[in-house]
């Protein structure tokens, strides 16, 4: 991870906010309502935390008697959340914050979960370490994510495919998610294949219930994570 891959990412999602909720609008009403309605029914509390929760998309679907806190890297991304959060009297607390870098105690939430953001995080192991460091031992990590299709030929076209869809749209198409999990001390309890073997709702255990690995060192370049 660098900085600069940091900052870019911010840009990016500070110039996509105006844009967000209606590029999305189409698969929104298709797909990702379900989606969302079936990941946040799983969550449990009293303590929860929502990484990169974005103009706020998942708020209608939050269960009530949960306190929870939802940060994100944009902070025009944040304030379109803000205005949701008002607009649905939502209680939640809402962070200017990097998943690289959490300003909470170890063990803080029951409950850390992210949807469609670990495509775009730079580090995403560095990312998902910091979510099991705020864990608690007994806690769970739900993830909506778009993953690197296991074929041979199709993960091939996603490789290929990856560098334009980030310089489009600041995602990658081939992160190996799971793989990132385990390197970040996680344990996978469940995989939902929600999508063509593309989009999975996946939920984790932390690994051991002690600190998180210590960072393995920087993969080869071109190396996918
Ligand atoms: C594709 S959007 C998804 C937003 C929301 N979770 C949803 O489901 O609509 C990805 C979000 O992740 C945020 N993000 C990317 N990198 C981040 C980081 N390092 N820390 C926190 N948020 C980050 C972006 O700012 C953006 O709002």
């Amino acid at each position: 991870m660098t900085d600069a891959q940091t900052q870019l990412t911010r840009r990016r999602y500070d110039r996509l906010a105006p844009f967000f909720d209606l590029l999305e609008a189409p698969l929104e009403g298709l797909r990702l309502a379900a989606w969302r309605r079936r990941l946040l029914a799983r969550l449990q509390g009293p303590r929860a935390l929502e990484a990169g929760a974005g103009t706020g998309k998942n708020l209608p679907y939050y269960p009530p008697g949960v306190e929870i806190t939802a940060l994100d890297l944009s902070p025009r991304m944040l304030a379109r959340a803000r205005q949701r959060a008002a607009r649905l009297a939502a209680s939640v607390t809402l962070l200017e914050m990097d998943v690289q870098a959490l300003d909470f105690p170890d063990q803080s939430f029951d409950t850390v979960f992210a949807t469609f953001v670990f495509c775009s995080v730079p580090d995403p192991v560095q990312g998902l370490r910091e979510l099991r460091r705020v864990c608690r031992p007994a806690g769970r990590l739900l993830l909506l994510e778009h993953l690197r299709p296991a074929g041979r030929l199709l993960g091939w076209l996603f490789d290929r495919l990856n560098p334009p869809a980030v310089r489009l749209t600041g995602a990658n198409i081939n992160r190996r998610t799971r793989e990132n999990l385990e390197a970040a001390g996680w344990e996978l309890q469940r995989a939902e294949n929600l999508a063509g073997g593309i989009v999975w709702l996946l939920e984790a255990r932390p690994r051991g219930g002690g600190r998180a690995p210590e960072p393995a060192p920087t993969g080869a370049a071109g190396e996918t994570r």
